[in-house]
């Protein structure tokens, strides 16, 4: 008997970063986000004499697995069985590119389909929550929001809400990134000046972010936008260590960007703990914009996503 699911990655319009409860995964700032279609993470959980993950073929260390495991054993009260589990991305993991967030929905949505109970998906979302905050988000298709406190995410709009909206991500390193966005966070929280009147300015972003969102107006959620992922890079680069995930062509697709909006196109940035740029923007602008960033900041893959369906589980023999 395998349990089997499969998510996709939940990129944040406005951001999570902090937490009020560590132990517990609960955000200390709301986040608006929309599952992404065509990227996946699709994970087969079986029963096994003891623990194991393995993701992209490589057996991964349990340290990382093991209370989140736990947590869904007791859950789903699987007494003390173990878990094999085999997960596979379809894009760059542990690279900022959410594959967390789509990692963890679709492990706990795979080992949920294996014990056979059928869970309601805010239920599904909280126990996603233990793995990583962003992974309640996926549970849900189009757009979501998982509020500061709240122990799990909740649909905003379907994925058929805004048929024109795209998210394109420019790849600009393949590779894993040095610091998790878990200890990331952890560190911002502890040690940047700024932390404190980011997590204070955020709900009215996210309020006015939700407003923008719901008037289909890239005019306003644009903005929005780009104030959420910056105050938050305010308090990594403050930080102590600072933390810096941008690499110079970040940066050059930010200037980019900027005068591509002067000339006219609705593209607006975001970036998470890692180096790529993902541009939000109207269906048909991609064509054009993705050759335009590729003569001005060249040699980098660009992949183009749109809102996709929540996780999807099953169970087979
Ligand atoms: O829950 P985590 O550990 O994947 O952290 C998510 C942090 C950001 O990606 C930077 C922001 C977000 O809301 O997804």
């Amino acid at each position: 008997m395998t349990g089997w699911a499969v998510a996709g990655p939940s990129l944040a319009l406005i951001k999570y970063w902090g937490k009020s409860s560590s132990a517990d995964n609960t955000p200390a700032t709301g986040s608006l986000a929309v599952t992404l279609a065509g990227l996946e993470s699709r994970t087969e959980a079986a029963f096994d004499t003891r623990d194991s993950v393995v993701v992209n073929d490589e057996p991964q260390p349990l340290a990382r697995f093991t209370p989140f495991l736990d947590n869904l054993r007791r859950e789903l009260s699987l007494g003390d069985q173990g878990l094999a589990v085999v997960s596979t991305n379809n894009f760059p993991t542990a690279a900022g590119l959410a594959s967390s967030s789509s990692g963890f929905a679709a492990l706990a949505g795979a080992v949920a389909a294996l014990s056979g109970s059928s869970l309601s998906r805010p239920r599904l979302s909280a126990l996603a929550r233990q793995g990583s905050g962003s992974a309640t988000r996926p549970v849900y298709g189009g757009f979501t929001v998982f509020d500061a406190g709240a122990t799990a995410a909740e649909p905003e709009h379907d994925e058929a809400f805004w048929p024109e909206f795209r998210v394109v991500l420019c790849v600009v390193r393949e590779g894993a990134k040095a610091t998790s966005s878990r200890t990331g966070m952890e560190s911002s929280r502890l040690t940047s000046p700024y932390y404190g009147r980011w997590v204070e300015t955020s709900p009215e972003v996210l309020a006015e972010a939700r407003q923008a969102l719901t008037h289909r107006d890239w005019g306003r959620l644009g903005p929005l936008v780009r104030q959420s992922y910056l105050r938050m890079f305010g308090t990594m680069f403050s930080a102590e260590p600072p933390l810096i995930y941008w690499q110079p062509e970040s940066v050059a697709l930010i200037h980019a960007l900027a005068e591509l909006r002067a000339e006219g196109y609705q593209a607006w940035e975001t970036m998470d703990a890692g180096p790529q740029v993902k541009v939000f923007c109207p269906a048909d602008q991609v064509r054009k914009l993705v050759a335009e960033l590729d003569r001005r900041v060249p040699g980098l893959r660009y992949l183009t996503a749109e809102p996709g369906p929540g996780l999807r589980t099953g169970r087979k023999e």
